[in-house]
């Protein structure tokens, strides 16, 4: 969460503040700040609100200086005010951070009891202060280091001093962190898609490292202050995935460029030449196999959880499954032979990275089923197989929750395959039946208008509910989550069969409930749990893959998805799920790539 830029150069650098702020803003966009140097003072300039916001501060007023910082905030200590915002700033030094410091209370009395006094609510303040009381002894470097060693948390940072014009120190404990080069002029970000537009060439801190950038230079030091050479990446050129084209919004766009998503992912994998999957060097032999154990959050754990019935069905391997935030607090018992995978768009989410680096400790082999191969999951992952749909920029995670079912799903063939648990003329069919994929999705966005209409029944709701079994149980969550991120409707998601024990208290005369019926083993069973809520009033929106006229009084809409195979019924039947919490969101005239109170990266706990 929050969005760190920091610019050393031989030519202003607010404009270009800015625009990278702009790109950050899928991080946190409660409010905006920048710090510039300028005729040897710190320039602080901050809002509540977008970066547009701070652009029109800028435009009356604007921020001289060769060197400075910025950030956009999510936040976490303090409401999202002016003051705040961050850069956090005295007349000697100013600091933008990103995470949280959890000792921040502590470190405030002490602080206080010498004289000093806080203006803000925030944890960053502390920072602040304890590097311009350090200053007093120190140089910025050593002021730098004797702070870190008295801050607790999970955090990155980006420091100017009003004194030493030439310099921006960044350092990293658990939050991501990147370098950017380019000729007389270097970056600091939260990350490397804020620094694209500038360079492709970047390098990574790793845990515990810090960072010193000159316009004409970089040094790295680890947390022993030992000076460290770091590796400098060339970034792939993602111009076409990272700009918005015609679409009203990249929530839209990423929806709709879903076929090539598939196609992306499966011509990856797939060599149909050879009529195989291309995934080899697994880290632990797929018949010594024991356990898969699968961890993600929020809409990555939802893939998860279709995983987990593909590798029941495909497989004679047993599947857990946890939410990150759980799994990295609870008493495992870790085992040599069990492969832990992470699924994660951004690969900088702090919950799935910490249960990440619990295994590393832990010494298991770990996967990473990744967006971003840039990323702080991927880099620390044993194996890693990315989805390749591109940068996702929507707040609310679409292309790339297909891509990891898409992959999840390859793996599951591939290690079903490899461990003859799979016959050769299913795995065949199977291959055959996923190619159809990408095709499958373009004739299914066309019920887009269908949709439209459903997306009127939820104007006046108060609530709703989506209902699936099986495979569709971890969709009907999907479509819960989507729904309420986008359209800040309540919603639920819950297991059909599961509604008598107590969620059925809720249905009333009217309430919208989304039924997600494919015709799988499951389908009559959840007509009848259908059934149940019809009787209590409810207003059924009906999903599936199979035409049959069920539409009467009781049922008041319908859409039906292609039909390929069952075990890719998830798939498919997402998109109708996305495009109702997409058209909601629009009707209620909510900000669909930004909803309220979110971020895209949540590198806090
Ligand atoms: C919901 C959404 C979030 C993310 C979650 C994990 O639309 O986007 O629930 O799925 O924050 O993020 P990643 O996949 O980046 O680890």
């Amino acid at each position: 969460m929050c969005g760190i830029i920091g610019i050393a150069s031989n030519k202003p650098v607010s404009i270009n503040i800015i625009n990278s702020l702009k790109k950050l803003e899928y991080r946190g966009y409660d409010s905006a700040g920048l710090a510039t140097l300028n005729n040897n003072k710190i320039d602080e300039k901050k809002c509540t609100g977008r970066v547009e916001e701070l652009e029109k501060i800028l435009f009356k007023s604007p921020s001289e200086g060769n060197l400075g910082i910025g950030h956009v905030r999510w936040a976490t200590h303090g409401v999202p005010n002016e003051i705040n915002a961050h850069p956090h700033s005295t007349e000697i030094v100013s600091v933008v951070h990103n995470g949280i410091i959890e000792n921040s209370d502590e470190l405030k009395k002490k602080l206080e009891i010498k004289g000093l006094r806080f203006k803000s609510q925030t944890d960053t303040e502390v920072i602040t202060l304890l590097i311009t009381e350090a200053l007093k002894k120190y140089d910025p470097l050593e002021s730098v280091f004797s702070t870190l060693k008295q801050l607790k948390g999970s955090f990155a940072l980006g420091i100017i001093f009003k004194d030493n014009k030439n310099i921006i120190i960044g350092a990293r404990r658990g939050s991501p962190l990147a370098v950017g080069y380019a000729q007389d002029e270097k970056y600091l970000g939260s990350d490397s898609y804020a620094l694209k537009s500038m360079t492709n060439k970047i390098s990574y801190l790793d845990d515990g490292d810090l960072c010193v950038l000159t316009k004409d230079n970089v040094e790295f030091y680890d947390e022993k202050k030992k000076k460290i050479n770091k590796k400098i990446y060339n970034l792939s050129d993602d111009k076409n995935t990272s700009e918005k084209g015609d679409y009203k919004n990249f929530m839209s766009k990423e929806i709709f460029e879903q076929p090539i998503t598939a196609k992306n992912c499966i011509n990856e994998y797939i060599d149909s030449l050879k009529k195989d999957i291309n995934i080899y060097n697994f880290p632990i032999q797929p018949n010594n196999i024991n356990k898969i154990v699968l961890v993600g959050c929020g809409t990555a754990y939802h893939s998860c959880l279709v995983a987990k019935y593909w590798f029941e069905e495909l497989t004679n391997i047993d599947v857990d499954i946890d939410i990150a935030s759980e799994f990295r607090y609870r008493k495992l018992k870790f085992n040599s032979q069990n492969l832990y995978i992470f699924v994660s768009q951004s690969g900088e989410t702090a919950d799935t990275a910490a249960a990440l680096d619990l295994c590393k400790k832990n010494k298991v082999k770990t996967c990473s089923i990744i967006n971003s191969v840039e990323s702080t999951i991927a880099r620390n992952s044993d194996w890693v197989l990315p989805i390749h749909a591109g940068p996702e920029i929507g707040v609310a995670s679409t292309k790339a929750f297909l891509g990891q079912m898409i992959v999840l799903y390859i793996l599951c063939l591939k290690l079903a395959k490899s461990r003859q648990d799979i016959e050769d003329k299913d795995y065949q069919l199977f291959l055959e039946r996923l190619k159809l994929i990408p095709d499958a999705i373009k004739k299914t966005l066309k019920i887009e208008s269908s949709i439209q209409s459903m997306a009127k029944e939820f104007i006046d709701a108060k609530g709703s509910m989506f209902l699936g079994r099986g495979y569709s149980f971890p969709i009907a969550l999907e479509g819960a989550l989507k729904l309420k991120e986008l359209s800040y409707l309540h919603a639920e998601g819950y297991p059909a069969g599961e509604m008598k024990h107590g969620p059925l208290a809720l249905i009333e005369e009217g309430l919208p409930v989304i039924v997600i019926a494919p015709k799988d083993k499951y389908y009559e069973k959840t007509l009848s749990n259908m059934q149940e809520v019809i009787a209590r009033g409810g207003k059924i929106l009906f999903i599936s893959d199979y035409k049959k006229e069920l539409i009467n009084e009781n049922v008041r809409f319908g859409v039906t998805v292609p039909f390929l195979d069952n075990l890719l019924s998830p798939i498919l039947l997402t998109i109708p799920i996305q495009l109702l919490a997409y058209h909601v969101a629009l009707l209620k005239g909510c900000d669909i790539d930004k909803p309220r109170n979110l971020a895209k990266s949540v590198t806090v706990e």
